[in-house]
């Protein structure tokens, strides 16, 4: 043992009673409350880890300060980053020699610690600073705080710099990963001759009202912090997790309020499977419902239709947003039974628009059915900061095929964020952009409608749907908007009826003669009766086919919305054309594209807005869904 110093000096009066100090003397456990007097028996490796406050950075000072005091030792106080001196246990251990009365032995200079014996304080940053650490003699104890933070690198570079016979190593940390490198070394898998002890609050006697007041708060609100910032557990992956407290799994059955269904493809092959969803969206509760999951590995293309169908039935008569990264294997899907199989959308950042999207959903309720669903929501996490345990905000490339399938599913509405609007604008749009109308429609009809409501106006629009055997597109080629006595002249009829058929010329459309549908109201009677009389009084020149709805129409507006709208935003086969966006018209004073303005401000029970184009709009869709 080294030579012991003068005998101490009297304490400052006030700062450490003299009795005490004599106590102290005796008992160099009495200044550390009894956890800590591990720190006085012999080892190697002394390491203490565990919840906020402690006791820990006291106790580890302490001890410190009176080892240096009892005999001439070099500390080396260490950290993994220290830009300046007030980051480091400096400022602690000042505190600590004045408050054990040490303040006469102790000279404190602004960058060290020296003491009357020789001993000698350190302090020094770990990282990007291996040369002068791997230089550094004779040091006796590395006390290395923040010990989480410390990278396996610098591991390997101190402890062979602390060989000194009876050189000690001295760690404090609160754990972070049970993967972090500190961790693994002292806990996981601890040396021979270390003294590895886990400590929390209650291990100290003077744990501050403040932090118990904290503490109660944490463990009021958040369990899982709780664990981690207070009892010292390693924070689990739990914590990086993307759909964290979001989803549940429970039996549902599918409502017709829903929009829905949304279907995304994943492909993949050998090492990744190929994975597809059914999704729908409760909108009012923003609930997110996975309905059916496909998950298999190493299906062929040309078996990958019939499989899907077999897992997800129905799904080859609804679109399905597909990995973009795959075209060739979606014109084969789109070729061979899944018609509706087109690219999802990929943008820049789409990835994490995607993960906020799904975050914003109340609640993800996956059908018992779904396992691996559950399997990826249980895991799919975003990568950790390799030095702080953070969370980055970055996902993993892991656990995500049914996940990334989620996220294609939903891209058009994704890309509409915040999720507001009634119809989704994307949903009526392509890539943002408006439809082409095919080269050859199948059918072209107009529909003429007005409201109920007083000073409504008719509203006129134009549709197209391809042939059968292209992917299933309704598509707004162009519209009107006229007062109903203007409506409801001949000579306007005339021109209605030239528009449709110019259209079908346009497109070639297959169906002749094209009708004018009309809602079986006053307006559409007048309509008709107008049409019928034209056609009396002028027989080689009629107003072509205008025709009453004999179909069971939903009685109102909103209602009909309600019904189409999954088709516009979730099923995304209701587009708007480049004629139809662009058109400006000019009408009671104001020129805009009507048609646009009223289906984007469209909202349910918004009595007062014009919803005459909302109407011929919902209804065209109506009478061109097939609803059996
Ligand atoms: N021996 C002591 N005498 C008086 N007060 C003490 C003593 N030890 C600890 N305390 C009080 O408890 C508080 C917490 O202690 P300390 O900072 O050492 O905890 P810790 O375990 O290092 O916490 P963290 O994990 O937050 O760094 C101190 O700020 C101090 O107020
Ligand atoms: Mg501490």
């Amino acid at each position: 043992m080294a030579k012991r110093s003068e005998p101490a000096p009297q304490p400052k009066p006030g700062v450490l009673h003299r009795r005490m100090l004599d106590t102290l003397k005796r008992s160099r456990s009495a200044v550390v409350p009894p956890a800590y007097t591990f720190l006085f028996d012999q080892a190697r490796t002394k390491v203490c880890y565990g919840g906020r406050g402690a006791g820990r950075s006291w106790s580890f000072a302490r001890a410190l300060v009176l080892r240096a005091q009892e005999r001439k030792t070099r500390i080396l106080c260490a950290r993994e980053f220290q830009s300046s001196i007030t980051e480091s246990v400096h400022r602690l251990l000042a505190d600590q020699i004045e408050l054990l009365g040490f303040a006469n032995e102790f000279d404190v200079q602004a960058y060290t610690i020296l003491v009357r014996n020789g001993s000698e304080f350190l302090f020094e940053g770990l990282h990007a600073n291996v040369s002068k650490i791997k230089s550094l003699e004779g040091i006796d104890i590395v006390w290395v705080e923040e010990g989480e933070a410390i990278t396996e690198h610098s591991w390997q570079t101190l402890t062979p710099t602390i060989r000194k016979t009876g050189s000690e190593i001295w760690c404090t940390f609160n754990p972070h990963l049970a993967s972090d490198p500190t961790y693994k070394r002292f806990v996981t898998a601890p040396l021979t001759n270390a003294i590895v002890r886990k400590t929390t609050f209650r291990d100290n006697p003077f744990f501050p009202k403040e932090l118990e007041d904290e503490r109660l708060y944490l463990q009021s609100v958040d369990d899982d912090a709780y664990r981690w910032i207070w009892e010292g557990e390693c924070r689990t992956i739990a914590d990086a997790l993307i759909l964290k407290g979001k989803f549940f799994v429970e039996p549902f059955e599918i409502d017709s309020a829903w929009s829905g269904p949304h279907h995304g493809l994943d492909f993949g092959f050998s090492k990744d499977p190929s994975a597809c969803v059914q999704l729908y969206i409760d909108d009012v509760n923003r609930v997110l419902y996975v309905a059916r999951e496909y998950w298999a590995l190493g299906t062929d293309i040309d078996a990958l239709p019939a499989q899907l169908e077999t897992a997800i039935a129905g799904i080859s008569q609804h679109v399905v947003f597909c990995d973009n990264s795959r075209p060739e294997s979606i014109s084969y899907l789109a070729r061979h039974g899944i018609a509706g199989a087109r690219a999802a959308d990929k943008w820049s950042g789409s990835v994490n628009d995607g993960i906020a999207f799904l975050r914003s959903f109340q609640k993800i309720v996956l059908h018992p059915t779904c396992k691996k669903f559950l399997d990826e929501a249980r895991n799919y996490c975003f990568k950790v900061d390799r030095l702080t345990g953070s969370p980055l905000p970055e996902p993993e490339d892991r656990f995500n095929h049914l996940i990334d399938s989620a996220r294609y599913a939903l891209s058009s509405l994704i890309r509409n964020l915040p999720f507001s609007g009634f119809f989704s604008r994307s949903g009526l749009l392509v890539k943002g952009q408006p439809a082409e109308v095919p080269a050859c429609s199948h059918v072209v009809y107009g529909m003429l409608t007005t409201t109920e409501r007083a000073g409504s106006a008719a509203a006129f629009i134009v549709f197209s749907l391809p042939p059968p055997d292209l992917p299933r597109q309704l598509i707004v080629c162009d519209w009107e908007i006229v007062e109903p006595d203007v409506a409801l002249t001949a000579e306007w009829m005339q021109s209605a009826c030239k528009r449709l058929r110019e259209i079908a010329q346009q497109y070639r459309a297959l169906d002749d003669p094209q009708r004018i549908y009309v809602e079986p109201d006053s307006f559409g009677y007048a309509a008709g009766a107008l049409a019928a009389d034209h056609h009396y009084a002028n027989p080689r020149d009629p107003i072509m086919h205008i025709q009453l709805i004999d179909d069971e129409l939903p009685a109102t507006i909103d209602q009909r919305a309600a019904i189409v709208r999954t088709d516009v935003n979730g099923t995304a086969w209701v587009k708007l054309s480049r004629a139809a966006m662009d058109r400006q018209v000019t009408f009671r004073n104001t020129t805009t594209c009507h048609l646009t303005s009223q289906i984007f401000g469209y909202k349910p029970d918004a009595r007062d807005a014009p919803q005459e184009l909302v109407n011929a709009f919902v209804t065209g869709v109506f009478m061109a869904t097939d609803r059996s």
